[in-house]
């Protein structure tokens, strides 16, 4: 199919967290809601770090996200880009990235982001977020995210 800027989007989401239907959870169904409104086709996936990642190719975006815990990204999405077909699977794909943690932004931004980072060389980053407790269920910043991951998605087309 050849895309063009009135093709809908096809996004999914891998995640991981180990609280099932906590802040995490709550974030990807918003943000999942906020991109089908705006036409996307979204769905969503639980990371095994052994997992078989080669359905990316099917999506036009990959939308990875996480919370922290002590210090690392949750261990499923950070295992599967290490050890799986995750990263291979994700050369050449737009991707955008969110995390949710309690660590003031900055830290955030030079401590967590970097562990996706590193690994997601040869992919072409949209949009990127650190999601402070505060932020998690405020549906301006959530929008603005999603604003923002669409915009570089159109802008990509054109
Ligand atoms: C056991 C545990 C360890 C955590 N460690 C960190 C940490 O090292 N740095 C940080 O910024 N936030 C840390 N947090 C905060 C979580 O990243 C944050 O609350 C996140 O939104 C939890 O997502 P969840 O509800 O999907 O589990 C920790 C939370 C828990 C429960």
């Amino acid at each position: 199919m050849t895309h063009t800027a009135t093709t809908p989007m096809r996004a999914i989401i891998l995640f991981d967290s180990k609280s099932s239907g906590g802040s995490t959870d709550r974030l990807i169904d918003s943000i999942g809601q906020k991109l089908a409104d705006t036409g996307a086709y979204v769905e969503k996936a639980k990371c095994k770090s052994t997992g078989d990642y080669s359905f990316v190719k099917d999506f036009d975006v990959v939308i990875m996200g996480a919370p922290i815990y002590y210090l690392v990204v949750s261990s499923e999405l950070l295992g599967a880009l290490m050890q799986s077909n995750l990263k291979s699977s994700l050369q050449g794909k737009k991707i955008a990235l969110f995390l949710t943690c309690g660590s003031p932004e900055l830290m955030a931004n030079l401590l967590y982001l970097p562990q996706l980072k590193l690994n997601l060389i040869g992919s072409t980053i949209l949009a990127e977020k650190i999601f402070a407790p505060d932020q998690i269920s405020d549906p301006a910043v959530i929008a603005r995210y999603v604003d923002e991951l669409n915009d570089a998605y159109r802008k990509g087309l054109q």
